[in-house]
């Protein structure tokens, strides 16, 4: 369960104590050079140039686009913020000293994932349920190679994460989508149809929680109602929480392992610091489980990798250790980009097209684009993109929602994810990363929005 005192009093804490005060109280002290300079907040307001370092965001724009073209990218879910000193000083401090050879792992990076775990969210852990791997994807990989029969199913609660499927794929299972109900603005899963769709040949279901791309923090009685309908049929859950420490004011995360022992036997969790604290590439999550033949099976898999890079664990562990006011105020700072982004897009008589509101979990703006399809991406506009691609030698199957990436591009310079490979219901839906500084937050929303009104 989440410690809910720090959860509800962060916000309210950020909002009303002076930095002197919230530097004593954190134990930072006079070492955080970026937060003395200019405020806490006030630092992710500072642009931090991403071009020429081979970010996808950035760099992989540009080269695809053209520089004159890519005002600003807003697409793969990682942060245009600098990461805590302190993660920066403790590579450094490894680096110095120069010898990278072969090296177990410390027990005080498994310690501060414990710690991470039990302070902020009431979650126990032990040290024997828990795994390294590379990134997420390959723990899952080895998990479905591990639990499934040969070409079994894997059941994705869709729209959601892409690069499931992709693992789905990689591990030589096959996807059945179990697509979720919109109400009332928000998601909810189908247990009937999910009750319908189990079979024998269906052993493992990817979780989302909360979910990327709609932002659903899933609450205690939405888990265990799932849960309950897998352990009826012996599927195992997958739960993916890299998005965990991600949760807009006043909502919830709840971890799956924490909502009952049957729960927990029956399920492996999957996270990391990768999108918490801004370090995706330094290679490194985990995963765990108390229940020894759910590790067994997924070890069996092999797709993970046990040896994680030296950087990452020390990156992990600093971040764990220190960075817990840090990613209080990142959340406070998207909870404002959050508002703004909400306002504008519901004042009467903007952003023509577009609907939105806001979510519970994540940093994402999963923006429903369905009233501008007719317009930007009739069937017309599609061949026409189908076309043009294949003369360029692409021959990738082109969506509205692809027309719809590309016409956001041309038109307002601001690059979106496409919502086509959320899977089902997420047609005419793309993804807004938001996490910039808040002026070019609302250069992108000026610029989409004279465009929308020009069509
Ligand atoms: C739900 C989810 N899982 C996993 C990942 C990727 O994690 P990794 O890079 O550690 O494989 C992402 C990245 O956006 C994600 O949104």
């Amino acid at each position: 369960m989440m410690n809910r005192k720090l959860s509800q009093s962060r916000r309210n804490f950020i909002k009303t104590a002076g930095f002197t005060t919230i530097a004593a109280a954190s134990g930072l002290g006079g070492q955080i050079g970026f937060a003395q300079s200019t405020g806490r907040r006030s630092s992710f307001d500072q642009e931090y140039n991403r071009i020429g370092v081979n970010s996808i965001k950035w760099d992989a724009a540009i080269k695809r686009y053209g520089r004159d073209k890519i005002k600003q990218p807003m697409g793969i879910a990682d942060m245009d913020f600098k990461v805590h000193p302190a993660i920066t000083t403790a590579i450094k401090k490894r680096a110095e000293y120069e010898i990278y050879g072969y090296e177990t792992v410390d027990d005080g990076y498994y310690q501060s994932i414990i710690d991470w775990n039990k302070e902020r969210y009431g979650l126990d852990l032990k040290k024997e349920w828990i795994r390294n791997s590379s990134a997420l994807k390959p723990g899952i990989v080895s998990a479905l190679r591990g639990l499934n029969p040969v070409k079994g199913k894997v059941i994705l609660q869709t729209p959601t994460y892409s690069g499931f499927r992709g693992a789905i794929n990689q591990a030589g299972m096959t996807i059945e989508m179990n697509p979720m109900k919109k109400v009332n603005g928000r998601w909810h899963m189908d247990l009937e149809d999910l009750e319908n769709r189990l079979d024998y040949q269906t052993k493992c279901l990817i979780l989302c929680n909360p979910n990327n791309p709609s932002g659903e923090c899933w609450s205690a009685d939405e888990l265990r109602a799932l849960g309950d309908v897998c352990m009826r049929h012996g599927v195992t859950i997958l739960s993916d929480e890299i998005w965990c420490d991600f949760v807009r004011d006043g909502g919830r995360y709840t971890p799956y392992a924490s909502i009952g022992e049957k729960y927990a036997n029956t399920s492996i969790t999957f996270k990391s610091v990768s999108k918490s604290f801004n370090q995706a590439s330094l290679k490194v999550a985990y995963f765990f489980t108390r229940n020894e033949d759910l590790m067994n099976a997924t070890m069996i898999g092999g797709g993970h990798e046990t040896g994680t890079n030296v950087f990452g664990q020390i990156a992990a562990e600093a971040a764990y250790r220190e960075g817990a006011q840090w990613l209080n105020d990142v959340n406070a700072y998207l909870d404002e980009n959050f508002a703004y982004l909400v306002d504008y897009i519901n004042r009467p008589g903007e952003m023509p097209g577009i609907k939105y509101s806001r979510p519970e979990g994540t940093y994402v703006a999963w923006l429903d684009c369905n009233g501008l399809k007719e317009k930007i991406a009739t069937p017309d506009h599609v061949r026409a993109l189908h076309d043009k691609w294949k003369a360029e030698g692409n021959h990738r199957r082109v969506t509205p929602e692809m027309v719809m990436g590309e016409w956001f591009v041309e038109n307002t310079g601001v690059q979106l994810n496409a919502g086509d490979s959320y899977g089902i219901g997420a047609e005419g839906f793309m993804r807004m990363n938001i996490t910039v500084p808040r002026h070019q937050l609302k250069a992108a929303l000026e610029s989409i929005n004279t465009a929308l009104k020009a069509l």
